[in-house]
């Protein structure tokens, strides 16, 4: 292993702030102790790590995840594991190159280095770009698990809102392998001129007068009985009642920071819809350490051959955090930024 330095940069949260703008400028950069890793963790020299809705809900004190200020955000990344604990799975990362996450209330990956435990880890190939592996963690295996339950629903056709998003733009993708048709719902003009250009069919804005209307017909038209709802609030509801009997909506992100709403009861109670909610750690945690690795490989594969491909807008070093999130939150649709040491 080679020689590690006594201390590290990491971007700091000194206290959660529920005005955005606030929360960002609060931020620091400050040097920090490499730690002595307990048994079973891993150390990872970060390469880089993105800025995802998550890592803005959390600055704001109002993600499901709190942890003890002052603490670094970011909940995943990629680097290569230098130190290990000594367990027998921290062991067999060493040297490894992989992409890493946390959900505990430990430092994030803002960091030129982050401690992890051997199962927050995914061993990656070497022909996977960094840019990607930064991306790997969440997102990906968050489209797949949705995608799945549009084919153990037998949909042939589903509904995504925040499209122009990354999960959206992989469900896209996992829709096209499987012949599924997406109906597409973003919030700008730009976003569905973009998505019109990457090839998407059907493409609805919802700021536009007759967007419910047209969702109603295209819904039942392509029989569309499975929607991913990442905005949540009043959107819901119009996915909800726009959609065929017997058709699910899931709930996976709350960006417009409103309580669910708006839901039909009749709908509700005669038309066999449901609505629930879709967590990927829950997701994770039904499924055997094997199936997940076996999932995992299978989308590393789509990266490497360009099947899947995250959209990066920039790059910005640890200590150019500001910078970087003024530009991420003034187009989220362009692409992510990539936060590097
Ligand atoms: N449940 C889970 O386990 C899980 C796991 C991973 C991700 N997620 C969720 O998945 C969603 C997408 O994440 P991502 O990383 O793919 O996002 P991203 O690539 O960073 O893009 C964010 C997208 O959200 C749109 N957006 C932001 N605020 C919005 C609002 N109020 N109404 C409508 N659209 C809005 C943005 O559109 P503009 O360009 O118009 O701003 C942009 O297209 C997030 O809600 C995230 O929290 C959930």
């Amino acid at each position: 292993m080679k020689h590690l330095p006594a201390k590290y940069k990491a971007v700091v949260l000194p206290e959660y702030h529920p005005n955005v703008i606030r929360a960002m400028l609060g931020l620091k950069i400050k040097e920090k102790n490499i730690p002595i890793l307990k048994e079973n963790e891993v150390l990872v020299k970060i390469e880089a790590a993105p800025i995802n809705p998550s890592d803005i809900a959390f600055m704001q004190g109002g993600y499901n995840i709190k942890k003890t200020t002052p603490c670094v955000p970011g909940f995943e990344g990629t680097g290569v594991v230098v130190k290990s604990g000594g367990s027998r799975s921290a062991r067999a990362l060493e040297g490894k190159k992989v992409s890493c996450f946390t959900q505990k209330d430990s430092d994030g990956t803002w960091a030129e280095y982050f401690v992890t435990h051997p199962e927050d880890c995914i061993s990656l190939s070497n022909d996977m770009p960094i840019e990607q592996a930064a991306c790997f963690a969440i997102n990906p295996l968050t489209a797949y698990g949705l995608f799945e339950t549009a084919r153990l629903n037998k949909s042939t056709a589903i509904i995504q809102n925040a499209s122009g998003s990354q999960v959206g733009n992989y469900i896209r993708a996992l829709a096209e392998m499987a012949g599924t048709e997406v109906i597409n719902i973003v919030r700008k003009k730009e976003t569905a001129n973009m998505l019109k250009e990457e090839g998407a069919k059907h493409v609805l804005i919802s700021s536009e007068d007759d967007f419910q209307e047209k969702l109603k017909d295209l819904s039942h038209l392509l029989k569309a009985k499975t929607a991913f709802d990442a905005v949540a609030g009043q959107m819901t509801g119009i996915l909800y009642n726009a959609m065929p009997a017997g058709s699910k909506v899931l709930v996976y992100g709350g960006l417009s920071g409103q309580p669910i709403g708006n839901i039909a009861v009749l709908d509700a109670i005669f038309q066999d819809k449901h609505l629930r909610g879709f967590n990927l750690n829950a997701w994770r945690k039904a499924k055997t350490p094997e199936t997940i690795h076996e999932i995992t490989g299978e989308l590393q594969q789509y990266f490497i051959e360009q099947k899947l491909v995250t959209h990066i807008q920039g790059s910005f070093r640890f200590d150019e955090i500001v910078d970087g999130l003024k530009k991420y939150l003034g187009g989220m649709s362009k692409g992510k930024i990539l936060l590097t040491p």
